[in-house]
């Protein structure tokens, strides 16, 4: 049976589109005739409207105007395209600040701004809501029955603070209601008596800055958490009108990379499926990194809804905010379109269709440059990315199956790079997450991002590293998942802090972690940068970097030790048998060969399926992920290597869904691709 999750089963197919902004255009309507000719050129199936058309649309307070949306809609559609219609909500028009300016947003230096720039409006602010709300139903009311209209994108990259009178208050309401209106709670979950920092009212409590007070963690913890409640929040009354009008089409809201500032997990409840913004530094440096960077967040990506998502955004050339912007090279538009594809992505989209004539985005790459013309490298990338789209449009739909997962987190993440000690400046979190999940990616093996509470049972293989805050059901959820037979593998700084940032008392790991991995820990070391540990294991010695844990073994099983330093000859590796599974705990960092050789002996202990057999890792840039509709498998091959290349044996004979013929083994040139098939 065949099992498929489709973004929009009315649009059963690939999207292939852009953020396309033609209101810049109204005056010069050739233009759009030049517009919908070039989309069907390239291919392209789908476009991206509204999202900075506020002030077109209601050029001042209640008067509206929908005839270029009207026009442009109807025009696209009866080409043969579709539109992803956005709310205006990321730019406001001038108007608005004038006449309400609490919806302006306030500094963490408590000034006001001006109007100008995007996505810098008050969440809380009740004129906001309410504006946004009004056009968000005559959006709704006009468009959302409209047959070219596959999905919404609410907003714009939501993000920021604001620390208005107005935030400040709604803060204070939610440490109320959180801590029972007990200021006496708050002042034990923040541990305020440090410092003399002790607060007798909710109403003294201010959102944490250089002006008040950072020094309270639990207060910045609380905070973040409150940002993100309060976005979702806005977001929710966003989505309200929209699904009122027609509850059938899917909503969704464009992501950011690796975003700190908003606990993403959060929002999977209120969108129908994820989209994100996707702009790797390609050609920066080693091209096989900058992959499997993206990678890791396309897997988060999917992760979020377990189901395809939008590559809402992506640059076919180059963009304009990075410290340098490179063109990408010839093929790596195709291949790096094709790579979210490969993760479980169901679009390939770009921002932007065609390149703004003036203001800051003027340089920003796009689909059709300033020449107007489909005569560019550009547009044969993206026609030639179409093409292929169209050959593989049957694996849309198709789902990623994973046996091993990463387990990431927003709270820990942020109570890390909060917590003083260690490497005050950088915890390396992220980074530490990438360095397993390279593992994944450089073997062929899919990977899922989940979060601490989800279900683990699916997985053969889970990766917990740096989990420095952790609570009670995320403990619980561990060990249930290791106790029926799960691997689990842990690093130094586990169990460290509550969901109040408090240090646990006794022995740590907390959250009875310490008896699932059968170890305590004692001390915990910095190195300076420049200085090297040194690690035993299985007869070979390994360089220790950053941070190092004394551990004792209370009854776990003591796998490698170090061997310098005074803590030679403790337990750096340890594994403990659980239930029916083992908890595996690494006591230090290392520079990626550890990780490398121990997973190695995990995943064949675990039986973990690699998509391509192979005898330790694919050559250099090579990777091998799949997709699966239940009755195919797709695999899709790929080689991020700039000068490499390769003839792979694929173990077993597939059918090149492009190139027509059943094949056995690849030869990838940089840069190369092959997507191919096999019965499951
Ligand atoms: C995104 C944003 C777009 C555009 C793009 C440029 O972050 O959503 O509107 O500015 O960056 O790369």
């Amino acid at each position: 049976m065949k099992n498929r999750k489709f973004v929009n089963p009315v649009f059963p197919h690939f999207v292939h589109g852009a953020d396309y902004n033609p209101e810049q255009w109204v005056k010069t309507k050739n233009i759009w005739d030049d517009d919908i000719r070039l989309m069907k050129e390239a291919g392209c199936n789908e476009m991206t409207l509204g999202i900075f058309s506020w002030s077109v649309i209601e050029p001042s307070e209640g008067v509206f105007d929908f005839s270029f949306l009207d026009e442009i809609i109807e025009r696209i559609y009866s080409s043969g395209g579709r539109v992803v219609l956005s709310t205006p909500s990321g730019a406001r028009p001038r108007w608005l600040s004038e006449k309400y300016p609490e919806v302006l947003r306030v500094s963490r230096w408590g000034q006001r701004y001006h109007f100008g720039e995007r996505h810098n409006h008050c969440f809380t602010s009740p004129a906001y809501r309410e504006k946004v709300k009004i056009i968000n139903a005559k959006l709704a009311e006009r468009y959302s029955h409209h047959p070219a209209v596959i999905a919404w994108h609410v907003s714009n990259e939501y993000g920021g603070e604001c620390y208005c009178p107005l935030c400040t208050e709604a803060f204070r309401n939610y440490l109320r209601n959180k801590f029972e209106n007990d200021i006496e709670k708050l002042n034990d979950a923040y541990w305020t008596t440090f410092w003399s920092h002790r607060y007798s009212d909710f109403s003294q409590i201010e959102p944490p800055s250089e002006l008040s007070d950072m020094g309270i963690h639990g207060l910045n913890l609380d905070w973040r958490r409150f940002v993100t409640e309060q976005t979702i929040d806005f977001m929710r009354e966003e989505i309200a009108p929209l699904k009122k009008a027609n509850p059938s089409i899917p909503v969704t809201t464009n992501m950011m990379y690796d975003f700190d500032g908003l606990d993403y997990f959060k929002f999977r409840d209120y969108i129908d499926f994820a989209a994100w913004d996707c702009y790797p530094k390609w050609h920066s440096g080693d091209n096989a990194e900058t992959a499997e960077n993206a990678a890791f967040w396309h897997d988060f990506y999917r992760s979020l809804k377990m189901k395809p998502f939008f590559m809402m955004e992506s640059t076919p050339s180059q963009v304009n905010w990075h410290e340098y912007n490179k063109l990408k090279r010839p093929g790596m538009d195709t291949l790096s379109s094709l790579q979210a594809i490969a993760h479980g992505s169901d679009s390939v989209q770009y921002f932007q269709w065609r390149k703004s004539r003036g203001s800051s985005e003027k340089f920003h790459g796009a689909v059709v440059g300033h020449d107007g013309t489909n005569d560019t490298r550009v547009f044969r990338s993206v026609r030639k990315t179409g093409e292929i789209l169209s050959l593989i449009d049957e694996i849309t739909g198709s789902m990623v199956e994973s046996e091993a997962a990463i387990i990431m987190d927003w709270e820990n993440r942020w109570a890390l790079s909060d917590s003083q000690g260690f490497a005050r400046y950088d915890k390396k979190y992220t980074e530490t997450l990438y360095s397993f999940h390279k593992f994944f990616w450089s073997h062929g093996i899919n990977c899922d991002i989940v979060h601490p509470e989800d279900d683990l049972s699916k997985y053969k293989l889970v990766v917990a590293p740096m989990m420095y805050l952790i609570n009670q059901v995320s403990a619980d959820n561990l060990k249930k998942y290791v106790r029926e037979g799960g691997i689990l593998i842990s690093t130094y700084q586990l169990g460290m802090v509550d969901e109040n940032d408090l240090c646990y008392l006794g022995r740590t790991p907390g959250c009875g972690l310490d008896e699932l991995f059968g170890i305590w820990r004692e001390e915990t070391d910095t190195l300076y940068p420049d200085q090297k540990g040194r690690v035993k294991f299985g007869g070979q010695e390994y360089s220790v970097i950053d941070i190092a844990e004394v551990i004792h073994s209370s009854h776990a099983d003591v796998l490698a030790e170090f061997s310098a330093d005074y803590y030679s000859s403790f337990p750096a590796l340890t594994s403990n048998r659980y239930g029916k599974g083992k908890a595996l705990y690494i006591a230090f960092r290392d520079n990626g060969d550890f990780i490398n050789d121990l997973m190695s002996v995990i995943i064949s202990d675990a039986k973990i399926k690699k998509n391509i057999p192979s005898d330790g890792s694919l050559p250099y840039g090579i990777t091998a992920h799949t997709r699966t509709d239940g009755e195919n498998i797709y695999l899709f091959v790929a080689n991020y290597g700039e000068k490499n290349t390769v003839i792979l044996p694929l173990g077993k004979p597939y059918y090149d869904i492009i190139g027509g013929k059943t094949i056995s083994d690849v030869l990838l040139k940089p840069f190369d691709f092959f997507i191919l098939k096999t019965e499951r």
